[in-house]
């Protein structure tokens, strides 16, 4: 079983689908990443209530950059579009917002809205909310290999927690909870390190469709699930268990 409360501290989300929702409307599939806007905020909001301390959304792979030109300009013009709209909302009910990903790729104007979204809610505590942004799980894993070089850490020195330190969330806890929506059952190089002990729940619910049910469904299968680590199980004898996993 997992923690006492049942509660993870920290869910990630591949917020996949918002295509497909549009096309079911005879929409273009812009609208759908608007509508999916709108869900990542009411999803954080819901995870703030259950207690949940950080919420990874996977908002633009390294591989979104192949989408159509019109398509990745809409969806950098949506972070800004956002972070007008819904800003102050989230940092009023003490939201921490942190991007990550490659923030060389961006534009100016990009960043500098992620910089401020960052500042503006820096002293929140209630949950933080990791935008992955121009993110992949190999990037990841690489641009903290290089960190770590340009730190001086000799090759005797690095292993996992010295690593670890440089990846993206730093000190923050590992997700606990990865949740994909779509349909497609992969990881779609999400976050490769900080996802090795994640319980991953796949749920055929398209992103503009997600909500709070579904939200607790993810929980509550989260909550019956027998976190090992790799350990043997305590209450079972140790001859009578295959390799932990
Ligand atoms: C995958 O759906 C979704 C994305 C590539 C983008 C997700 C982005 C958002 C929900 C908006 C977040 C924005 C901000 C400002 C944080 P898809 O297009 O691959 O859907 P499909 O599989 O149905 O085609």
């Amino acid at each position: 079983m997992t923690s006492d409360t049942g509660i993870p501290r920290h869910v990630a989300i591949v917020m996949d689908g918002n295509g497909r929702w549009a096309k079911r409307r005879y929409l273009p599939r812009v609208f759908g990443h608007k509508a999916g806007v709108d869900t990542l905020v009411k999803t954080v909001l819901a995870c703030a209530d259950r207690g949940i301390e950080h919420l990874t959304v996977f908002a633009f792979s390294s591989e979104n950059w192949k989408r159509p030109t019109e398509e990745v300009s809409f969806l950098m013009g949506l972070v800004l579009v956002a972070v007008e709209k819904y800003l102050a909302r989230l940092a009023s009910r003490g939201v921490r917002i942190r991007m990550i990903g490659d923030r060389n790729q961006l534009t100016e104007r990009l960043r500098q809205a992620c910089d401020h979204a960052e500042s503006s809610t820096a002293h929140n505590t209630r949950i933080t909310l990791w935008v992955a942004f121009a993110y992949g799980g190999r990037w990841d894993i690489v641009q903290a290999c290089r960190a770590a070089m340009r730190a001086g850490v000799k090759p005797e020195e690095l292993d996992e927690a010295t690593l670890g330190r440089y990846m993206s969330f730093g000190d923050a806890p590992d997700p606990d909870l990865l949740i994909r929506t779509g349909g497609e059952v992969r990881i779609s190089n999400f976050l490769l390190w900080q996802a090795a002990y994640s319980e991953l729940v796949f749920s055929d619910c398209l992103w503009p469709d997600f909500d709070e049910d579904e939200l607790d469904k993810a929980i509550r299968a989260y909550a019956d699930r027998d976190r090992r680590f790799g350990l043997v199980k305590a209450t079972v004898p140790v001859a009578e268990q295959a390799t932990g996993t």
